[in-house]
């Protein structure tokens, strides 16, 4: 992994704690919180500390297994298997077994689609649809270790083929709705997917997102694809895309199945799933999750760091299934703890902006669990919004996906929360599966912004360039020991999987994101100090969208950088040298950022595109991505003398300065 010393530099100075602590509050459990909390002393931390195996193997013993397994943890540096021996399906723990012990009638999901229809769907009648859809896709011949992707909207057929898949052993694939063909057949490529479970489309902003148009012009490219299932959710008429004996509707498939699927037994070390992430190439790596580990910690942190109560709680998480938090926070934690859920299709704002705060009524919701661009996004509508609906059902607040400023998290506590809800922030990543460093809420006294301190059983240390600890100050985040849900691997390329994360620091899991630790020990996530972006949470590689740029015929070079943005964390803004010739124009660079979308998603999308005639780089041909940073936020540039023209910074600055930024 490139970490170039400049970026280490700028991601120490970057924030000082002192700005960005200077709310200056503790937030202690309240005792009104404290009274009803299912944790309220550090006994968890405590038993972690003293038998870190013995710990967690009682975490996995709150799961029902076929087969117990022999030994908890088997460490091969970097090569961890958990619960080795033991036998176990998903979809069993999620759904049977509630069912089986008198559940059955508990609410799964409320799920509410943009337009405004409803379901309420029960662990039974969740079960039922499961079975049905694994049926299915058995008789489409489709069998353990299989792969099935996904390019679905927020609607219950993506949990149930989550599910489905998970009931046979057929590894799961989802892609986001939101990402292009282009991303869609590189994700089923790499995968050798063998099915496809897409619908004509989906709700967003009041307009049908074609989700089965954009696969059906790729399909011609992904050879592994031996049949699609499309649900219907907008009513597009797509008979004309569909190929005869290729594709199928799901309404078709599922009334003449077997509505009985006996789920699979899994090894805990079967693979579970892949989920594509951006890394600081431009090649997304298919994370590989296994069975036992994983399920044992998202349902383990789902109930600790969330206070929960099955029986009682509504628990949203207002994330995608297509990203990490999804499949760990609204499919497997909370059905594998057998809670009720709320799952939305759309946008906060359709038809208004209090879309959320209706639900929240509506569903008497009790944790809420969302990302801090959210949060800005609901800052800047105003609190007339929130203000309008009874949120007094709330208890708990989540926040994922960046470092949230005390601002957003004060104003989340107060008027979202009424002053009464704690705000756990919660940090990890698709690669670490579950959340690993957070409050405990009945436990931990909070300071806004901080993500407090690892988990019971997680073990992490920030260190310097060197690798040595740091025990107060800035670093890097590292981890010093395995845990349950750790990605096995990259799928196809294990040896990446060892040089992207186990080399930088030798016998530590590097993460990639700077962090200072306290004078109280309290951890300060402070952003990533490589070259991936985090627009609105989500992960972006700059190479990534700098190789869709240069695929353009009319671009010769470029560089992407991330900038501050108040609202969505960070911001795309690309500098592009045009081929010679070609003539620079604000329709050309809307061209080259429609281009990017296109390429790679809508959220890919540069805010800004500067064209200049030369980049600037160092004596040894290296961009100097710092500069450009500097340049895009309006920063003094400081020392330039490494550079090998310092006229072209002048120019780009002028340039940056006159550059139109869209939203
Ligand atoms: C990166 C992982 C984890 C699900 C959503 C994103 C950043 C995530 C926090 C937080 C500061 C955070 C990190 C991390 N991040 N949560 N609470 N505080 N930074 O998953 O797409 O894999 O991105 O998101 O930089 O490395 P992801």
């Amino acid at each position: 992994m490139s970490v170039a010393p400049d970026d280490i530099e700028a991601a120490k100075a970057s924030v000082a704690i002192e700005d960005y602590y200077h709310e200056g509050r503790l937030f202690p459990p309240s005792e009104t919180f404290k009274a009803q909390a299912i944790l309220t002393d550090r006994s968890l931390y405590e038993a972690a500390a003293s038998d870190w195996e013995g710990f967690w193997a009682e975490q996995a013993e709150q799961l029902d297994w076929f087969e117990r397994w022999r030994s908890v943890c088997d460490w091969d540096q970097p090569f961890a298997k958990w619960f080795v021996g033991g036998k176990l399906n998903v979809s069993y723990n999620c759904l049977d077994r509630h069912v089986l012990a008198g559940n059955g009638g508990r609410v799964a999901y409320y799920w509410e689609g943009e337009p405004g229809d409803r379901r309420v769907i029960t662990y039974s009648e969740l079960l039922d649809e499961v079975e049905h859809f694994a049926s299915a896709l058995r008789s489409l011949g489709v069998s353990k270790g299989d792969r099935v992707a996904i390019y679905l909207p927020m609607i219950p057929e993506i949990v149930v083929s989550m599910l489905a898949c998970a009931r046979i052993g057929a590894p799961h694939s989802v892609v986001f709705g939101g990402f292009s063909p282009d991303a869609l057949r590189d994700r089923i490529n790499d995968a050798a997917a063998k099915v496809l479970v897409t619908s004509d489309g989906g709700w967003r902003r009041g307009a049908a997102t074609p989700l089965f148009e954009n696969a059906a012009s790729i399909l011609a490219e992904t050879p592994s694809i031996e049949h699609v299932v499309v649900v219907r959710r907008t009513g597009e008429d797509v008979s004309g895309l569909m190929r005869a004996g290729r594709d199928h509707f799901w309404h078709d498939l599922v009334a003449g199945a077997n509505p009985h699927c006996p789920p699979e037994p899994m090894d805990a070390e079967d693979l579970l799933y892949l989920l594509y992430t951006s890394g600081t190439t431009a090649k997304p790596k298919g994370i590989m999750h296994t069975t036992g580990g994983y399920l044992t910690q998202v349902a383990f942190s789902h109930r600790y760091v969330f206070d929960l109560r099955p029986e009682s709680d509504v628990f949203w998480c207002a994330a995608d299934c297509g990203w990490v938090t999804g499949h760990s926070y609204i499919v497997y934690g909370p059905l594998a703890n057998g809670c009720t859920g709320v799952m939305y299709e759309g946008t906060p704002d359709f038809p208004a902006k209090d879309r959320w705060w209706e639900i929240v009524e509506r569903y008497r919701v009790t944790t809420l669990y969302t990302a801090p661009t959210a949060i800005r996004t609901f800052i800047k509508w105003g609190t007339e919004y929130p203000a309008a609906h009874d949120l007094t059902s709330l208890r708990l607040l989540g926040s994922v996906g960046e470092p949230i400023n005390p601002e957003a998290w004060v104003w989340y506590w107060e008027n979202i929360g009424g002053g009464r809800c704690p705000v756990v922030d919660t940090w990890w990543q698709t690669e670490t599966g579950a959340i690993l460093i957070a409050p405990l809420p009945g436990v931990t006294t909070l300071k806004p912004g901080s993500a407090t301190f690892p988990l019971p059983g997680i073990e992490a240390e920030v260190v310097d360039d060197a690798g040595r600890q740091v025990e107060r100050g800035g670093g890097y985040l590292t981890l010093t020991r395995p845990w349950p849900a750790m990605l096995r691997g990259i799928y196809g390329d294990l040896e990446r999987y060892r040089e992207t994360y186990w080399t930088r620091f030798p016998g530590r899991y590097f993460a990639g994101d700077g962090a200072k630790v306290d004078d109280d020990g309290y951890l300060w996530f402070v952003g990533r100090v490589d070259d991936v972006m985090n627009i609105s949470g989500h992960r972006i590689s700059t190479t990534e969208v700098e190789s869709a740029l240069v695929d353009h015929p009319s671009v010769a070079e470029s560089a992407v950088v991330g900038a501050k943005d108040e609202t969505t964390g960070q911001g795309i803004v690309a500098f592009v040298t045009l081929k010679a010739g070609i003539k620079a124009s604000a329709e050309h660079a809307r061209e080259l950022r429609d281009h990017v979308a296109r390429r790679i998603g809508p959220i890919a999308r540069p805010k800004a595109l500067i064209f200049t005639e030369e980049l600037p780089k160092t004596r040894s041909g290296k961009i100097m991505r710092r500069l450009l940073r500097d340049v895009a936020e309006g920063r003094d540039l400081g020392d330039t003398t490494t550079l090998a023209d310092a006229g072209v910074v002048e120019e780009i600055r002028r340039r940056a300065q006159t550059s139109p930024t869209e939203d």
